[in-house]
C-alpha cells in the first residue's frame, strides 16, 4: 500500500499555511511578512530580522548529500523529537490507531503518541546472553499498528537491530503500518544507515540527528528520511518557520568537511574512553551487568541504582536512572564524556559505594 494512504484523512486533505517564505524568495523589497527591516543589534550578518527559509536550501543540499538521499526524501525538523511527533500527528488517528514501542526505549515514541490520544503497545526487547535483542514474535503479536518505532543502536540498551530484520518488518507490515527506525547513534557504531534503503521500500522512516556525533545538541536539528510522499505530508504540519538562522548557520559549519575530519578524531577519542571506562566497570565490584552497547553511553545494573545516581550526583556527577523502564531494575546510564569528566567519574566510581 502507498503510505501516504495511512495518513490521517484530514491531513491528505488538508490546504498547508503558506508563509511568505514559503510562497516567494527573500530577495528584493522584502514587505510581504511584516518583518523590521533592520538587523538587530549583533546580527554578525545573519539578517536575524528576516523569517528563516522553512527548509533552508543550502543546508537540505548538504544533509541529502551526507545521508545519501534525494532532497525531496528529507524533512529538516528541530531535532528528531519533532520528527517523531510530525509522524504520530500525521499517520495516528486520535483514539483509534496503535503505536508500537520497544521497551526499554526512548520515551518520546510513547510521549507524542500518547499527547495525540494513540494507542500505545509495547513488544518488549529481550534480554538475551549476547545483550537486548528484538522480540520479533512480540512485535508480530501487537500487529496492526499504524507506527512502529525501532532504534538502533537502542537507547539505553545500546543494541542493533540487524538492517534485514529491519526491512523484512517493513515488508512484513506495509499493508498497514510505517516502520521508523531511529538512528539517532549510528555515527557512534560502524554500521551502515538504512537512509538509502528509503526509496526501495516506502513505508520505511529513518530519524537522524544533528544532536549526539555532530556535537549540535543545542541548535535542534535533525531530520526525517522517508518516501517524498510522506515527507510531503509532514511538511503540511509542521511549523510555518522552525529553523532558526542561527542554528543553520552552526549546522552547515558543522557538515563542513574540515569539521567533520574532527569529528572523526572526536570519535575515535570518544570510543577509546568508552574502552577506558569499561576495563573498570568489568572489574567494579558493585556492578552485576555490564551492557556496552554501540553508542556513546554505557548501561550498568547494581543492586541500588537510586543510590548510585544520589552518589555520583553529591560528587558533582549526574547520571540517568533507568530503574523505571521496563527491564531494567537497578540499571544506570551513563554518558561518555570528555577525558577530564570520565577522570571524575573514574574518581568517584573507584569509591563506590563508600
Ligand atoms: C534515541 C533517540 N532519539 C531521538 C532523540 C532526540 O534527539 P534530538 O535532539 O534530535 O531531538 C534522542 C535524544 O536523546 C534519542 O536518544
Amino acid at each position: 500500500m502507498n503510505p501516504v494512504d495511512l495518513a490521517r484523512a484530514e491531513i491528505r486533505a488538508l490546504k498547508p499555511y503558506a508563509s511568505a517564505r514559503a510562497l516567494a524568495d527573500s530577495a528584493g523589497v522584502l514587505l510581504n511578512a511584516n518583518e523590521n527591516p533592520w538587523p538587530p543589534l549583533g546580527d554578525a550578518g545573519l539578517s536575524l530580522n528576516r523569517y528563516p527559509d522553512p527548509q533552508p536550501a543550502a543546508l537540505k543540499r548538504r544533509l541529502a548529500e551526507v545521508y545519501g538521499v534525494d532532497e525531496a526524501q528529507l524533512l529538516i525538523t528541530r531535532g528528531s523529537d519533532e520528527g517523531i511527533d510530525l509522524l504520530v500527528r500525521v499517520f495516528c488517528r486520535a483514539g483509534s490507531d496503535r503505536v508500537l514501542i520497544c521497551p526499554p526505549c526512548f520515551g518520546m515514541y510513547a510521549l507524542s503518541a500518547r499527547v495525540q490520544n494513540a494507542e500505545v503497545v509495547e513488544a518488549p526487547l529481550r534480554e538475551a546472553e549476547r545483550g537486548w535483542e528484538l522480540d520479533r514474535s512480540a512485535v508480530e503479536q501487537a500487529a496492526p499498528c499504524r507506527l512502529y518505532f525501532l532504534c538502533s543502536p537502542n537507547n539505553p540498551t545500546g543494541n542493533l537491530i540487524e538492517p534485514e530484520t529491519v526491512l523484512d518488518l517493513a515488508g512484513q507490515v506495509a499493508d498497514h503500518g510505517l516502520v521508523v527506525i531511529d538512528e539517532a547513534y549510528i555515527e557512534f557504531c560502524e554500521r551502515a544507515s538504512l537512509a538509502e534503503q528509503v526509496g526501495a521500500q516506502p513505508n520505511l522512516v529513518v530519524l537522524r540527528t544533528l544532536s549526539k556525533a555532530y556535537a549540535l545538541a543545542g541548535c535542534r536539528i535533525g531530520a526525517v528520511i522517508a518516501e517524498a510522499g510522506v515527507i510531503d505530508l509532514l511538511r503540511r504540519i509542521i511549523a510555518p518557520y522552525p529553523l532558526p538562522t542561527p542554528s543553520v548557520a552552526a549546522a552547515l559549519t558543522a557538515l563542513d568537511p574540515a569539521a567533520l575530519d574532527r569529528q572523526r578524531d572526536q570519535l575515535a577519542r570518544l570510543a577509546e574512553l568508552k574502552t577506558t571506562l569499561l576495563a573498570q566497570l568489568h572489574r567494579h565490584p558493585a556492578m552485576t551487568t555490564v551492557w556496552p552497547g554501540e553508542a556513546n553511553f554505557v548501561l550498568v545494573r547494581v543492586d541500588d541504582a537510586a543510590r548510585l545516581v544520589a552518589d555520583a550526583f553529591d560528587a558533582g556527577i549526574r547520571l540517568r536512572d533507568q530503574s523505571g523502564q521496563p527491564g531494567l531494575a537497578g540499571c544506570v546510564r551513563m554518558t561518555i564524556g570528555s577525558e577530564h569528566e570520565m577522570q571524575s567519574l573514574s574518581e568517584f566510581l573507584r569509591h563506590w559505594p563508600t
